[in-house]
C-alpha cells in the first residue's frame, strides 16, 4: 500500500561513499529503531499476505530482522536461510556469485514442509543473487516460491533479471 511506501521512505538514512566510495547506502537502522514504524511495516507487509502463504523464509542476517515479526504476526513458521558453516546437522546449499567473489548459503530441508507456500524475505534486493539462491534452497526442499518480498529494491542493480518469472514485491524502488 502507498502509506507503507511513504512510511518507508521517510525513515531510511542516505550515506554516501558506505561501504565504498561512490557507493550510496540506504541505511535502514532509523526505520527498525522506530517503534510505530516498526510495528506498521511488519503488521503491514503481514496483511499482504494473509491467507496466502504458509511460512516466511527470512536470509540472513538482514532479512531475519523483518522474516520473523511478519511470521510471528500471521502464526506461522519461520524458515531460516543463514550463510554457509552456520547450521548444525544436515543442510542443502547453493552457491551464488556476488558482485565481487563467491557466497553459499544453506537451510535445513526438514523446516520446510512439502508445497507449503513460503514467502522469501529481506531487505534489499541488490543484483539479485541472493535472493535467486533463496529461492532454489526452498524449492530444492519441496516448497512453493509465493513472492520475494523485499523492503528495498536498488532498481539499477537489475536484480529482477535474475528473477525472471518469480513475483517481486518490494515496498520501495530506487
Ligand atoms: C545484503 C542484503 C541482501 C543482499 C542483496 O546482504 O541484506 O541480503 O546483500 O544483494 P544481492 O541482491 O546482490 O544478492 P549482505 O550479504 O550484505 O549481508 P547481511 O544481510 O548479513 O548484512
Ligand atoms: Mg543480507
Amino acid at each position: 500500500p502507498d502509506s507503507l511506501v511513504n512510511l518507508v521512505r521517510g525513515h531510511i538514512r542516505d550515506i554516501p561513499d558506505f561501504p565504498s566510495p561512490g557507493i550510496l547506502f540506504r541505511d535502514i537502522t532509523p526505520l527498525l529503531a522506530d517503534g510505530p514504524a516498526l510495528q506498521a511495516l511488519v503488521d503491514g507487509l503481514a496483511e499482504v499476505y494473509r491467507g496466502r502463504i504458509d511460512a516466511v523464509a527470512g536470509i540472513e542476517s538482514r532479512g531475519f530482522i523483518l522474516a520473523a515479526p511478519i511470521a510471528a504476526t500471521l502464526g506461522i513458521g519461520m524458515i531460516t536461510i543463514r550463510k554457509a558453516g552456520r547450521l548444525p546437522g544436515p543442510v542443502i546449499g547453493v552457491d551464488y556469485s556476488l558482485e565481487y567473489g563467491q557466497a553459499r548459503i544453506e537451510l535445513h530441508p526438514e523446516t520446510v514442509v512439502t508445497d507449503s507456500r513460503v514467502l522469501v524475505v529481506d531487505d534489499v534486493l541488490a543484483t539479485g543473487g541472493t535472493a535467486a539462491a533463496a529461492a532454489s534452497l526452498i524449492e530444492e526442499a519441496g516448497g512453493e516460491v509465493v513472492a520475494l518480498g523485499m523492503l528495498l529494491e536498488l532498481g539499477f542493480l537489475q536484480g529482477r533479471a535474475a528473477l525472471t518469472g518469480r513475483q517481486v514485491d518490494s515496498v520501495l524502488v530506487y
